[in-house]
């Protein structure tokens, strides 16, 4: 079991850069299946879930090889279209295999992704859309198949702006026959992204970034070269570490504009905030603030994915704050391990927390219960005083490249303690 241990009280000072988009890459190297041929892609952040994604590709009958940060995907030849229940178990992302198998293979057998510590994450939005594309679908045992003679565009209506649905609706419409409108599309950067990746390569999209986009199939993809925006969560959980810490630090390879719903938030809170084109200049130096309502919205409003990181950073403020998670079903894990620092957290019901800020944490040994509540005690450390450890630290691989490289740059007293620690 790996853990991080932290030193607080110590302020941040220094200069990082962000890593590639974790889920800006997931996306893409599912889509890479719908080219017979080459994918480059750079800024490729090399963390777990990639590392999963090349594994289910390899799975697959495909190659990929790290050329630095370049990950070379070549997918020529695919001999198969069974993405391996252990896979999917391992990571619910692998269900973008889906449509992007279906484009390609017209036929796919994937098992049912189980939930996850945020919320039972269910795939009725993907599944029914996938169905009105001509595909027969069947679930027997846990395990999806699907099979088409001819994927045939057609309309949509997402009940509501699912990422993945939106994905995987977009992989199964590209190499189709006709026109796929998708109603309510998610808006999110990940889905842009994969849009410009698939344009890059031949596809014809409109309507990128909107809740309106349209594919209109084309008989073929072409090798291609991306290369992917800088993680707009990483770059919100270091401004949050900032905020938690104090300090005056700068990040480089920020997609600032990407960020600006959690940027509005930390400035209210009291930080000082200075963009550029690509970096942020951060720094805390008088108590935190607390913020009255931070409600977790569908890009571009406030993203599910920092909540974690604010509370810790509202857990430390002077005053009461509430935040009411809006996109997943439990996603407040993190109060209970807050809580064994000192943190005064009170869960009103499953999607409303009201917290009321403390003066200083107490370190203590705490576990990491999903990526984003883990990466979220890591910051609860930094602001606290004495040691804390982060068990289960793995978790937080998952999406971070080196959340203690990139701390440690910041002048954090933090490192890995795991199994193979010295
Ligand atoms: C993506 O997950 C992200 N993952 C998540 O980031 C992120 O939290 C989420 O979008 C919301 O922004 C990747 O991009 C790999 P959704 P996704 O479909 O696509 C419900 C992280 O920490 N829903 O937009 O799974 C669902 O239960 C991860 O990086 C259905 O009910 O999110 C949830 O309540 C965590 N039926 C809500 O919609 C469906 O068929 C949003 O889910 C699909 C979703």
């Amino acid at each position: 079991m790996s853990s991080i241990k932290v030193t607080g009280g110590v302020r941040l000072k220094g200069e990082t850069r962000i890593q590639g988009s974790k889920n800006a890459a997931l996306p893409v190297i599912a889509a890479s299946l719908l080219n017979k041929g080459v994918t480059v892609l750079r800024n490729c952040p090399k963390i777990l879930d990639v590392y999963h994604m090349i594994n289910v590709l390899e799975e697959l009958g495909c190659k990929a090889s790290w050329e630095g940060n370049s990950l070379v995907i070549d997918t020529a030849d695919v001999k198969s279209a069974k993405v391996s229940e252990s896979s999917v178990r391992k990571m619910r992302s692998s269900i973008l295999f889906l449509g992007a198998l279906i484009g390609r293979c017209h036929e796919v057998s994937i098992a049912y992704p189980g939930g996850c510590s945020i919320g039972n994450r269910p795939i009725d939005f993907h599944l029914d859309s996938i169905r009105k594309m001509n595909v027969s679908l069947n679930e027997e045992n846990g395990i999806i198949n699907c099979q088409t003679d001819k994927i045939t565009g057609t309309d949509i209506f997402l009940k509501f702006p699912s990422v993945g649905a939106t994905q995987n609706i977009i992989l199964a419409a590209v190499l189709a026959e006709g026109i796929t409108r998708i109603y309510n599309a998610a808006r999110e950067p990940e889905v842009q992204e994969l849009c410009t990746y698939l344009e890059g390569a031949g596809a014809r999209l409109k309507g990128k970034g909107t809740s309106f986009i349209e594919i209109e199939g084309v008989e073929r993809l072409h090798d291609v070269e991306h290369t992917l925006s800088p993680d707009r969560i990483a770059a919100g959980t270091y401004m949050a570490a900032v905020a938690a810490a104090g300090g005056d630090a700068v990040l480089f390879d920020v997609p600032v504009h990407q960020a600006e719903a959690v940027i509005k938030v930390l400035e209210k809170t009291g930080c000082k905030i200075i963009t550029g084109d690509r970096h942020v200049k951060i720094s805390r130096s008088k108590r935190l603030l607390p913020y009255d309502l931070l409600k977790t919205k569908p890009y571009p409003g406030f993203p599910t994915d920092m909540q974690s990181q604010l509370m810790t950073v509202l857990s430390i403020a002077d005053g009461k704050s509430t935040i009411v998670e809006e996109i997943f079903d439990s996603r407040f894990q993190n109060a209970e391990e807050l809580r064994k620092m000192g943190a005064d957290i009170l869960l009103r019901n499953e999607k409303t927390a009201v917290i009321t800020g403390v003066a200083k944490l107490k370190g203590a040994e705490v576990k990491a219960r999903d990526l984003r509540a883990g990466a979220a005690m890591v910051i609860a450390g930094l602001a606290a005083e004495g040691e804390t450890t982060v068990n289960d630290a793995v978790i937080i691989e998952r999406g971070y490249e080196d959340i203690c490289r990139d701390l440690g740059n910041l002048g954090a007293n933090i490192h890995y303690c795991g199994d193979d620690a010295g």
